[in-house]
């Protein structure tokens, strides 16, 4: 798709994001800034991107029925999934239908949107390392699991669960029943299946953003951008930096793990590959097919965002993976439980040298919400760190 048309018209290049968040938000941004016409579905009404897009949508995307009857009627020529939660089976159906071109493949936004599925085919399939897994459907499985091998300490993730929700970490026998409950508790859907995997006792882990984009030629081609560090609080990203230094052993081999990987899931669009790492060591853990969280550190940090490559990728425009700067990025949450909640201290925040804001405009604030990023660039990512997290702290969220 390298002809682009005019929005609103005939000629109009249609794009659906399945998922409206401040990830989808940029997305349809870098969209319409090349005049794509958007559509952003989302759960709820005024998501972050609908306040962007063209078109803005709100159903259950996890039902079947009402995902089929929103493509068949809006028509768009791509589906791009945001989020993880949405009847993938369908979509499977309709890009074999030839109705529509999901991003990248309908098969890996199945695949992906499970543990077991990605876990299986990078561990099983493709022999790319991993943590020791085994996945169990009662808490006497898991215990079984444990003694059989994974031992102590193991981490227990429910199969369908994101942001660290349901997960926890088992140092000893006493926590099992507990892990197995807190996993009952935050699974997306309450069948009780788990993973439970070894504790890797990485140095530090990263993101690797890996894009699928057309060449001159035509030809897909693999491209990396610079390692993203990051650290996470109870599985929720926190804080992120680009670039992370490497090791050039280590680094080679999480480009061929996210090379591998992302080969197999296909089509066009960009990955964030997690991986973790110690001294030349890699693991693969598990990837999105679509921007990450911790990348939202690109806005500060490359001439092209992850969101802006995506974007390009997706309609088959060349990329340009390159650093522009240092930078480092840091989450603001909401801090209270509330609805239109107001942001102070923002002016304060943008004295802090080298600094950005992003909020998202969430409707409803939660205290671990959420709801705007810092971002800053320096002259290297210690100082850029320090900045994006000063200037996060100055802004305080308040009822209104
Ligand atoms: N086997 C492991 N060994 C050590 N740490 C782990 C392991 N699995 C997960 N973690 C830690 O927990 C974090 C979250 O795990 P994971 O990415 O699997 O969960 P998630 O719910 O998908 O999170 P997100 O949606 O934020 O990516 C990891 O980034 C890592 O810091
Ligand atoms: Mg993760």
């Amino acid at each position: 798709m390298t002809t682009l048309g005019t929005p609103l018209s005939p000629s109009a290049t249609r794009v659906m994001l399945l998922g409206s968040g401040e990830l989808g938000k940029e997305v349809l941004i870098a969209l319409q800034r090349l005049g794509v016409e958007t559509i952003a579905v989302d759960r709820y009404e005024n998501a972050p991107g609908q306040q962007v897009a063209h078109h803005a949508r709100t159903i259950t995307m996890s039902d079947p029925d009402q995902l089929k009857a929103l493509i068949e009627a809006e028509k768009p020529q791509l589906v791009v999934p945001e989020i993880e939660a949405i009847a993938t089976p369908m979509l499977q159906q309709l890009e074999d239908a030839g109705t529509v071109r999901v991003i990248p493949t309908a098969r890996a936004a199945r695949l992906t949107m499970d543990r077991e599925g990605i876990r299986r085919l990078a561990a099983e399939t493709l022999g790319v390392p991993t943590s020791p897994y085994k996945f169990c459907d009662s808490v006497a499985e898991l215990q079984a699991a444990i003694d059989a091998g994974i031992g102590y300490p193991c981490i227990v993730k429910p199969v369908m669960s994101s942001s660290g929700k349901g997960q926890s970490k088992i140092d000893g026998p006493a926590d099992v029943q507990k892990a197995w409950d807190y996993a009952m508790a935050g699974g997306r859907v309450s069948h009780g299946r788990v993973i439970v995997e070894g504790f890797i006792d990485f140095d530090y882990e990263i993101t690797l953003l890996t894009v699928r984009a057309l060449d001159a030629a035509g030809r897909v081609q693999t491209q990396f951008c610079e390692p993203i560090g990051h650290v996470q609080v109870s599985g929720d990203y926190v804080e992120s930096w680009q670039p992370h230094p490497m090791a050039p052993a280590a680094l080679q081999k999480a480009q061929q793990i996210a090379q591998a990987v992302t080969a197999d899931l296909g089509g066009q669009g960009l990955f964030g590959v997690e991986l973790f790492v110690k001294g030349e060591e890699v693991w693969f853990s598990e990837v999105s097919p679509r921007p990450h969280d911790t990348g939202m550190v690109t806005m500060a940090t490359q001439w092209q965002n992850e969101f802006e490559l995506h974007a390009r990728a997706i309609l088959g425009l060349p990329v340009d993976t390159a650093l522009k700067s240092p930078g480092a990025s840091a989450v603001i949450y909401g801090g209270v439980d509330a609805t239109g909640i107001a942001f102070e201290g923002v002016a304060h925040a943008l004295q802090v040298p080298g600094s950005e804001v992003r909020l998202f405009g969430k409707p409803e604030s939660f205290v671990k919400r959420r709801m705007g990023v810092a971002l800053a660039h320096a002259a290297d990512v210690e100082t850029a760190r320090r900045n994006a997290k000063e200037a996060a702290s100055r802004v305080k969220p308040r009822k209104a």
